[in-house]
């Protein structure tokens, strides 16, 4: 059986860097499912369609492939609020649904475990991982890290813009019927809003040794 690390969270809480980050420790495969749904909306866009047709938001789910994971268009704000009103559509999730399953089940490369974040890995899509972590911080914190990453690529974009962006991105999360946003009662609670990249791993560290003892 491949051990699995469930990181959950909202948008720029620090997850993906925390999930990388204990892939590279314990030499697991790393999965960011929030790109799966990413790609499924840049094919959605792509073919002109608006998310308001489930039929096509599925097409462009199914018909995901490696080339699509590699865009550097999955990071563009359009993209990921895009993503964001694909992934309110259970079709949409049942799609990408045994890609995960089985990402996690026998991890690429033959490795020994896996790594996937996302929003419902604990909750839906690994309900029986070793380890899962629940990653927070403020909104304004997030708002804050997702702003400099931005201008830091040469964007032009308000903080106040990209703190609406950010409040509306988690509102859909949070409130939506299938699989949304929410901490499984067995994950450990990880509030990234004050601490640095070397605080927040440590805690994670922490988190997957009291899980993983006796594996
Ligand atoms: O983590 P991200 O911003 O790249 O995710 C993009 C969108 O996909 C986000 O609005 C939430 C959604 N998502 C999801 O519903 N379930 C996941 N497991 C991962 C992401």
């Amino acid at each position: 059986m491949s051990m699995v690390i469930a990181v959950d969270g909202p948008t720029a809480s620090g997850k993906g860097t925390l999930a990388r980050r204990l892939a590279a420790h314990f030499g697991f495969a790393y999965l960011d499912t929030g790109s799966l749904y990413r790609a499924a909306a840049l094919r959605l866009l792509r073919a002109g369609g608006d998310g308001s047709d489930v039929a096509a938001a599925v097409t462009a789910a199914q018909g995901i492939g490696p080339d699509d994971l590699a865009d550097p268009a999955l990071r563009e704000e359009a993209t990921g609020n895009m993503a964001s009103r694909v992934a309110a559509l259970q079709p949409v999730r049942d799609a990408l649904f045994a890609l995960q399953r089985d990402f996690a089940a026998c991890p690429p490369a033959g490795l020994p475990g896996a790594v996937l974040d996302g929003r419902d890995i604990g909750t839906v899509v690994c309900p029986d991982a070793r380890v899962k972590l629940f990653v927070i911080a403020d909104v304004t914190a997030r708002a804050r890290r997702r702003h400099l990453e931005l201008t830091g690529q040469g964007r032009e974009v308000a903080y106040e813009t990209v703190l609406r962006d950010l409040e509306a991105r988690d509102a859909r999360d949070s409130a939506r019927a299938s699989a949304p946003l929410a901490r499984a009662d067995d994950a450990v609670l990880i509030d990234t809003t004050k601490l640095d990249i070397e605080a927040a791993f440590s805690a994670a560290l922490e988190a997957c040794a009291s899980r993983m003892d006796g594996s």
